[in-house]
C-alpha cells in the first residue's frame, strides 16, 4: 500500500521537483494548488519524467471549508508537504495583508484540517530569510531569528512559531521546517523548472532571460559591499538537491526518527558565491558573455548568507550533490527549452 502524501503548492518551482522525487520514491501524491503562481501544464512535465499523473485538485487554501472537506476526503494521508505561499519579497512590502492572509490563513486552515487525522507528519517550507544579516557565517540553525525585513519573511517566522506551538501540544503531530537558502536550476530533463511570472526578481532567472534575449541587461545591485569582489554572497542550492531533502525529512517523520516534535534544518550547499561569481559561472557553462551593468544597491539585501550544513548532513542524513556550475547549466538548459517551446 503506497503512502499518500499531500503536496500543497505542488505545481510550483520547488513543489513540482519535490513531487517528482516523491513519485520516484514510490509515494502516492495528491497535489493541491490554486494556480495563482503556477500552471496545470506542469503536470505534463511531471508525467513526462515519472510516467505518473499525480492526482491534482485546484483548491485555494484560503477557503477553510474546502480545505476541511479535502482532508476529510483524503483522511488516509500520512504526510503533508506545505509549499503553498506567496513568495515575492518586494510585493509583500507593498501588499502586506495579501501575504499575511495567504501565507498564514492557508497554513492555519491546513493544520486545522489535520486535527482529525490519526497521525500528521508535516514538512514546512521556510527560508533563510528568517536570519536576516547573520552575525556569524556560515549560518547555523541556532543563529538568532532577526526581526523580519519583509512581511514575506515575517510570515515564514510566524509560520514556524505556529507549527512549533501546535507540535508541543498535539500528540501525533510531528513537523520539520526546512530553511532554504537560494534555490536555483531545474530538473536535468528540462521538463520542469522555474516559471517566474513577469520580470524575474531573483538573480538566476534574470540572468537566463537576459541571455535568452527577453531582458536587455542584468543590473548587478551594488558592488560596494564588504565582500571580496564587492557583490553580495548567497548559497545557491540546486532545486533537485532541495527536493530530495524533502523526501529525506518526510521519511524521518514517517519512520519516527525525529528526536523532537518540531525540528529545523538549514538546506544549503554550505558554499557562498557572489553575484559576479554566478555571472562568471553562467558565462563559463553557456560559453557566452552576459550583458550586465553595476547598479545601485537593492534595499533589503543582506551582504552575505550561506549555510552551516552540519545538522542537515549529520542528523538529517542529506547533503547536496550538484555544484554551482551544474545548477546554472540546468537553469540555462531549461530557459532554452521554454524559449524554443514558445517559438515552436
Ligand atoms: C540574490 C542576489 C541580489 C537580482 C530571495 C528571497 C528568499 C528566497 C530566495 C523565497 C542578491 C542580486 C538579484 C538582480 C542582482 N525566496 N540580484 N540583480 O534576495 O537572496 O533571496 O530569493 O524563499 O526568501 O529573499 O535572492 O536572487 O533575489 O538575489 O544583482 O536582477 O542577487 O542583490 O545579492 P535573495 P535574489
Amino acid at each position: 500500500m503506497k503512502s499518500k502524501i499531500v503536496v500543497t503548492g505542488g505545481l510550483g518551482f520547488i513543489g513540482s521537483h519535490t513531487v517528482v522525487e516523491l513519485l520516484q520514491n514510490n509515494y502516492e501524491v495528491v497535489i493541491i494548488d490554486n494556480c495563482s503562481n503556477s500552471s496545470e501544464a506542469v503536470l505534463d512535465g511531471i508525467y513526462n519524467i515519472t510516467g505518473i499523473q499525480p492526482v491534482f485538485e485546484k483548491l485555494d487554501l484560503r477557503q477553510k471549508e474546502k480545505v476541511i472537506d479535502f482532508f476529510n476526503r483524503h483522511n488516509d494521508v500520512t504526510g503533508v508537504i506545505h509549499f503553498a505561499a506567496s513568495k515575492a519579497v518586494g510585493e509583500s512590502v507593498e501588499n502586506p495583508l495579501l501575504y499575511y492572509e495567504n501565507n498564514l490563513n492557508t497554513l492555519v486552515y491546513t493544520l486545522q484540517a489535520l486535527e482529525h487525522t490519526a497521525k500528521a507528519n508535516f514538512i514546512f517550507s521556510s527560508s533563510c530569510t528568517v536570519y536576516g544579516e547573520a552575525e556569524e557565517l556560515p549560518i547555523t540553525e541556532n543563529a538568532p531569528v532577526k526581526p523580519a525585513i519583509s512581511p514575506y519573511g515575517n510570515t515564514k517566522q510566524i509560520g514556524e512559531e505556529i507549527i512549533r506551538d501546535l507540535a508541543q501540544v498535539k500528540p501525533n503531530f510531528n513537523a520539520i521546517a526546512l530553511r532554504y537558502f537560494n534555490p536555483i536550476g531545474a530538473h536535468q530533463s528540462a521538463e520542469i523548472g522555474e516559471l517566474p511570472i513577469g520580470v524575474p526578481l531573483n538573480l538566476v532567472p534574470f540572468i537566463t532571460q537576459t541571455a535568452a534575449g527577453l531582458r536587455d541587461q542584468l543590473s548587478v545591485f551594488g558592488n560596494d559591499y564588504p565582500t571580496p569582489d564587492g557583490t553580495c554572497i548567497r548559497d545557491y542550492i540546486h532545486v533537485v538537491d532541495l527536493a530530495k531533502a524533502h523526501v529525506v525529512a518526510l521519511e524521518r517523520l514517517l519512520h519516527k526518527k525525529n528526536i523532537q516534535d518540531f525540528e529545523l534544518f538549514n538546506l544549503g550547499t554550505g558554499v557562498g558565491n557572489s553575484v559576479l561569481e554566478v555571472i562568471q559561472s553562467f558565462e563559463k557553462v553557456s560559453d557566452q558573455k552576459l550583458n550586465y551593468k553595476i547598479a545601485p544597491r537593492r534595499s533589503g539585501d543582506v551582504i552575505s548568507a550561506y549555510a552551516d550544513t552540519t545538522l542537515a548532513n549529520d542528523v538529517l542524513g542529506w547533503k547536496t550533490s550538484y555544484n554551482l556550475d551544474e545548477a546554472i547549466a540546468s537553469a540555462w538548459k531549461w530557459e532554452q527549452k521554454i524559449r524554443n517551446k514558445n517559438t515552436d
